[in-house]
């Protein structure tokens, strides 16, 4: 199991949002604590606390004024109308030293960190008389007066909120809370700023609420802290401890955008790397799986003894220029062909569509039956490769393609020039296509059924020899004395398939000699094998239709015409009284792919041939019960829905 990288983003992502915000605390004050403030130079740390003005044995504490700040800059708001919050919280503790005591402590915003000249006395540190009441001065505070110094203050027990001056905007008075400012206890204070309302808390009471808007009359970047000051009137000014939090709207300086950055950055590459990490480790388990299915795909061809070569895909890639439109040579029953070069030598390579897991099982298919074959009369299968999930074949390429678009000529629809073959070359492709597939049934170790055999399968050499080809379909059968492949699904083309297919659910030697039936009398006729659409309908089909002529008499009318009746008469006749009794309806009467040969060569006659077309009935008899009748047609017949016709 790989470690989950998830802990470490929670980590970063919480580092993260606290270095985004602007955040101390001092729980209380030490030596060291000082470094992180600025004191200005009647205020120290002593006895853990910041002394704002003056606590010293001896010397006069007397007319003081001071500022202690935290050291980094806060900001406070962006051009862009941005205001931040905070939220912070002190404990102050206020003796007085003379029975009146003064004047008075205050948390002060400031853009400026020295104390202003004369601040001394009841100007608590904040503002002097030359800056009272100017912009300049900009500073806003909220005092904790201890002494009434003039008719604008309230009373010696107050908080008010000064803004740009000594005067505050809404003082309140302690008293009337119970609260005693300079009485020497502890003093918790509050103070919240949402960007709109300020509010002051003294040990957890609501003392003062104002709507105030910190951006008018504050710089963007400012320091906060305390001022203090005494006058004739002494006390102790005394934070014992202080936290402050504040959202942090675009970070300090050289400070924040680094504690930002450097997490960012590292989050995002720990990110990319586990994204790697996730498409290698797929990566991986695909190449694994395909591995496999590699090995499954090699072991099957291995068993079959004789392989053909296997290729690289970098090799196929490079003969046909990485699959270039320009090189495709069309699209066929389970993929794609392209031409390619190979070794100087022209080749035709199949690209097996990846969407179909039939493709897996026709490739193998076809790399170990025809891989294993050899006949001049069979397309010959050089290699093959299987590489990222891709599936090739390749062939030895064949000039002239296929034979349907010599015999199906669609002279409305072609722009090309309408090939058309004269006799002697029908003839001969006849002959050739008969051969191989007399050497499938009975020539090789184990039978091959093609169960695919239709002119587009037909591909023809530079002198229009015929060569069987795409073997995706096609099943070796164990043994000669068995004659069918049983099969789940019903393959093969619609208009090629015998009637019992659908019945049987099988190939059989019968079913591919009825294909071959049919591909017979294409030729001949140069007429497409009947209605593909609707595979049942055979009065629709080339069989029927040529048997009309044979009851009539005059099947060499059925030639196609476009030879201009430049044929042997006779063998026209022959041939297509063979290709009618590869298709009789009844599977025992069809010849076997022999007796084919020898009435091609001359040496036989062909069979006998009912002048009516036979129906098709079923179980089919052997000749001898063949008068009986047990007729299974039409509406009896269970319909299939699951054709998987090409
Ligand atoms: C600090 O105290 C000295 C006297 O010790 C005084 O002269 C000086 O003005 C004070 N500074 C401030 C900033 O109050
Ligand atoms: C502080 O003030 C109170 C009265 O407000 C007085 O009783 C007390 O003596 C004063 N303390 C000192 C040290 O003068
Ligand atoms: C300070 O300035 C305010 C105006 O903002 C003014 O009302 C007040 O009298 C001034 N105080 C002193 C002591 O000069
Ligand atoms: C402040 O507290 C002292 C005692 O510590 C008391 O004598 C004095 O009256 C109090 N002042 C006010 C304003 O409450
Ligand atoms: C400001 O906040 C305080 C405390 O939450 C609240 O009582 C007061 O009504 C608020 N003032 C305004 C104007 O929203
Ligand atoms: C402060 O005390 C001195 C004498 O010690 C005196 O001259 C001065 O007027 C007093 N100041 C105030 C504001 O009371």
């Amino acid at each position: 199991m790989c470690p989950s990288p998830l802990p470490y983003f929670l980590i970063l992502a919480v580092l993260l949002v606290q270095v985004s915000c602007f955040h101390f605390n001092f729980p209380n004050f030490q030596g060291d604590a000082a470094n992180q403030l600025i004191l200005s130079k009647n205020s120290s740390i002593a006895l853990d606390a910041i002394q704002v003005t003056l606590d010293v044995n001896g010397a006069s504490m007397q007319n003081r004024a001071g500022r202690a700040l935290y050291n980094k800059r806060f900001s406070l708001w962006k051009s862009n109308g941005a205001i931040a919050s905070f939220d912070t919280t002190f404990v102050l503790n206020i003796l007085n030293q003379t029975s009146a005591g003064g004047e008075g402590l205050a948390f002060i915003i400031t853009g400026d960190s020295s104390v202003p000249d004369n601040s001394e006395g009841r100007w608590l540190g904040i503002v002097d008389s030359r800056t009272n009441g100017s912009r300049e001065a900009g500073v806003v505070a909220v005092e904790f007066d201890t002494r009434k110094s003039d008719d604008g203050d309230l009373d010696g027990n107050h908080v008010g909120l000064n803004i740009n001056s000594i005067n505050s905007i809404s003082p309140v008075s302690l008293t009337g809370f119970g609260f005693n400012i300079s009485g020497g206890l502890d003093l918790l204070v509050h103070l919240q700023y949402d960007g709109e309302n300020l509010t002051v808390r003294v040990n957890d009471v609501l003392v003062l609420s104002q709507l105030v808007d910190l951006s008018i009359s504050l710089p963007n970047k400012v320091f906060v802290g305390f001022s203090a000051s005494t006058s004739n009137e002494t006390q102790l000014n005394c934070v014992k401890s202080w936290s402050f939090s504040g959202t942090d709207i675009d970070g300090d300086d050289n400070f924040s955008w680094v504690w930002i950055l450097i997490p960012t950055v590292v989050l995002t590459m720990l990110i990319i790397v586990f994204v790697i990490y996730l498409y290698w480790r797929r990566g991986r388990i695909e190449d694994d799986m395909e591995g496999a299915a590699r090995g499954n795909i090699e072991d099957e061809i291995n068993r079959s003894g004789f392989g053909p070569k296997k290729f690289r895909l970098k090799e196929l890639k490079q003969a046909t220029a990485n699959f270039s439109r320009k090189n495709k040579l069309g699209k066929g029953g389970f993929g794609t062909v392209y031409k390619g070069s190979w070794m100087n030598k022209d080749v035709a390579i199949k690209k097996v569509s990846k969407k179909s897991n039939q493709g897996k099982q026709e490739f193998i298919a076809e790399v170990t039956t025809i891989g294993n074959l050899n006949h001049k009369n069979l397309v010959k299968l050089i290699g093959w490769c299987y590489e990222r999930s891709e599936l090739l074949l390749v062939y030895e390429y064949m000039p002239n393609g296929s034979l349907d678009k010599f015999i199906f000529c669609n002279h409305k629809a072609s722009t090309e020039e309408c090939w058309t073959l004269n006799w002697e070359q029908r003839l001969t492709i006849i002959r050739g296509v008969a051969q191989a597939l007399e050497y499938l049934h009975n020539g090789c170790q184990k039978r091959v059924l093609h169960r695919d055999i239709k002119a587009s399968n037909i591909m023809l050499d530079s002198e229009y020899i015929a060569k069987l080809g795409d073997f995706g379909l096609a099943r070796t059968v164990e043994g000669k004395e068995k004659t069918h492949h049983s099969t789940i699904e019903i393959a093969g083309t619609p208009g090629y398939m015998a009637p019992e297919t659908f019945l049987i659910s099988r190939a059989t030697v019968e079913t591919d000699v009825y294909s071959f039936g049919v591909l017979v009398l294409e030729v001949v006729c140069g007429r497409k094998p009947g209605n593909q659409s609707e595979q049942n309908n055979y009065n629709n089909s080339i069989v029927n239709w040529l048997w009309e002529f044979y009851k009539n008499g005059k099947i060499t009318a059925a030639v196609d015409s476009r030879m201009d009746a430049n044929f042997v008469k006779n063998e026209a006749e022959r041939v297509l009284i063979l290709g009618l009794a590869c298709c009789h309806p009844n599977p025992h009467y069809r010849p076997c792919m022999s007796s084919v040969l020898q009435v091609l060569s001359g040496e036989a006659d062909p069979p006998d041939v009912p002048q009516e077309r036979p129906s098709f009935v079923w179980p089919a008899m052997p000749p001898s019960f063949s008068q009986m009748d047990y007729s299974l047609r039409g509406s009896q017949l269970t319909p299939f829905t699951d054709l998987t016709g090409r």
